[in-house]
């Protein structure tokens, strides 16, 4: 199976209707987008996702913000994802991140950075468990896919 990446349109990617605009992104990077849902978070389900974070002095900050608005969190698939998403997002914060990134085009803002991709396989797979279920995660063929994989050719 290919590798997975958990991403998620933060609060202010819905607030400024940049939700599409960064779909269609990864869509047209050629990902494969295997699972999505908009949902208002908790604060407790939060705090798990941002675990590694506690403690930390924006800690507070960063779960408030997470859990102001609702967000649209989504699986995609393909070789080498992690990596190749956090190249597209840029750098953490808004005003540091390359022109051309998803960050350094749209935010300007340390916590309103507008999506969230996992860092690490483990990551990944720690974030994917705790927004879905197996089967809420959906195996399908893309047509193309023969026109746009091949890490090892
Ligand atoms: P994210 O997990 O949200 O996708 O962002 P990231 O990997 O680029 O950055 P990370 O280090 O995981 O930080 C998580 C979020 O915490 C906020 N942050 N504030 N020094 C600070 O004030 C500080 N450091 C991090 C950012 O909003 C970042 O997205
Ligand atoms: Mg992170």
């Amino acid at each position: 199976m290919a590798e997975r990446t958990l991403i998620i349109i933060k609060p202010d990617g819905i607030q400024r209707h940049l939700a599409g605009e960064i779909i269609g992104r990864l869509e047209k990077k050629g990902f494969k987008l295997v699972a999505a849902k908009l949902i208002q978070l908790s604060k407790d389900l939060v705090r798990q996702f941002y675990l590694v974070h506690e403690g930390q002095a924006f800690f507070e900050g960063l779960v408030k913000f997470t859990c102001s608005s609702p967000v649209l969190v989504t699986v995609w698939e393909a070789e080498g994802i992690i990596d190749t998403v956090r190249k597209m997002i840029g750098a953490t914060f808004g005003y540091d991140a390359e022109p051309g990134s998803i960050r350094g085009d749209f935010s300007c803002s340390k916590k309103h950075n507008l999506i969230h991709g996992s860092d690490s396989s483990k990551s990944a797979e720690y974030e994917i468990k705790l927004f879905f279920k197996p089967d809420e995660i959906i195996d399908y063929k893309l047509a193309d896919r023969g026109w746009l994989y091949g890490k090892n050719d």
